[in-house]
């Protein structure tokens, strides 16, 4: 790939693409940092003397127009974080546009992509229509790499001049690394509700970390596969199988709870007590203090440690023990001289929640998008930035 520092960027119109697809509520935006982790790209273009035109999609509006679903407030927002004017057009291609762009100097942003369904069926004359508008085409989107839509993918064949942006960079180096050619002892810890949307994470990782540290919903299904009782916790039955391959192949490098915090409903005025077994009717919401104190250790010894995935139901302050115990000894790691990374929505908001942000070496943007890296896949709009 080329790098946006090799590239002469003055009097250039730079196309780029973001994944502003923020949390919205009435209107404004409830979570501003997938804005705020591409301003870095952003200005380092506009310091450069480029002409940026800045791209994303926002929500799944399924190829219609849906005011909710606009960039506009967006634009607002940016413009607040970059301390310049930004020029929200509202459509994506066309001849407003064309004349939109050429009457501006600096900053422009255009209308959510998902508005036309040719985006997301990465149709050739909608990819070519955004290439048309711009010399240099850079992607920092990297949460929506593991789509193949016009905007990631398709542009990059009518547009010579295609590079990453910084978050893409970073993203890219810190995923491939824990993924690829992680430092010893190497300890990842995955949590999160469901064990399907983590099986090939767990594929590729468990052969090359030293401990596989589980935690959060998908820990019952594990736990089930090995016979304990879990109550009306949450189950996928038809991944039992596959759990249970899994706990024979991984031998002791895997790590399941040993204990259990339990509630006799989710809420945050449930009974709640610390189990070692989890009792009939009772469900599990987080792990127990034995668990914490061993996982503790492992994470507070590593050299490399990765995070997917919350340990328990940390949106519910009575059961986010666990989340906070098992931030708090990542940071510990991290002041010990570790490599940190965390990825997945809940994680980095969990993350966010506790003030913890800046205790992490790296904190992906992607959802789909690193489950998809962590998991060995080759990413279509990673793909496309090859020359
Ligand atoms: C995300 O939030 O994971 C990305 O923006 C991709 O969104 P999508 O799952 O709707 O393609």
């Amino acid at each position: 790939m080329l790098s946006l520092r090799q590239l002469e960027l003055k009097g250039r119109r730079v196309l780029l693409r973001v994944d502003f697809n923020v949390p919205l509520k009435d209107g404004k935006i409830t979570d501003d940092t997938r804005i705020r982790s591409s301003i870095e790209t952003i200005n380092y273009i506009l310091d450069k003397g480029g002409r940026l035109i800045i791209i994303s999609h926002l929500g799944r509006p399924k190829g219609k127009k849906a005011k909710e679903m606009s960039l506009m407030p967006v634009a607002e927002q940016l413009s607040s974080l970059i301390h310049r004017p930004v020029k929200f057009i509202p459509d994506s291609i066309g001849r407003e546009v064309e004349q939109g762009i050429a009457g501006c100097e600096e900053v422009v942003l255009l209308e959510n992509l998902r508005f036309y369904k040719e985006e997301e069926e990465n149709e050739k004359g909608f990819a070519e229509s955004l290439a048309r508008l711009a010399d240099v085409y850079v992607n920092d989107a990297f949460a929506t790499a593991h789509r193949a839509h016009a905007s990631t993918e398709g542009i990059t064949d009518y547009i010579k001049i295609k590079v990453p942006g910084f978050l893409m960079e970073n993203e890219i180096k810190w995923l491939k690394k824990v993924s690829q050619s992680p430092s010893h002892p190497y300890v990842v810890v995955l949590g999160g509700v469901k064990v399907s949307t983590k099986m090939d994470v767990i594929d590729n990782l468990l052969p090359k970390c030293d401990r596989l540290l589980i935690g959060g919903g998908m820990s019952y299904t594990f736990l089930c596969s090995a016979g304990q009782r879990i109550g009306n916790s949450i189950l996928e039955e038809d991944k039992i199988d596959i759990a249970k391959k899994i706990l024979d192949k991984a031998e002791d490098k895997l790590m399941l709870p040993s204990d259990h915090i339990v509630a006799d409903r989710i809420g945050q005025d449930a009974e709640v007590r610390t189990v070692k077994e989890i009792p009939e009717a009772w469900i599990g919401v987080d792990i127990g203090p034995n668990t914490i104190n061993s996982y503790k250790r492992e994470i507070e010894s590593a050299n490399m440690v990765l995070w997917n995935g919350p340990p328990g139901i940390f949106e519910i302050e009575r059961f986010s023990n666990g989340t906070e115990e098992i931030a708090l000894a990542m940071k510990r790691a991290k002041e010990r001289g570790a490599v940190v990374i965390a990825g997945g929505g809940d994680t980095a908001s969990a993350i966010n929640k506790l003030g913890l942000k800046d205790s992490f070496t790296h904190i992906s943007t992607g959802g789909g998008a690193s489950l998809e890296l962590l998991a060995g896949k080759k990413l279509p709009g990673i793909v496309a930035l090859e020359m």
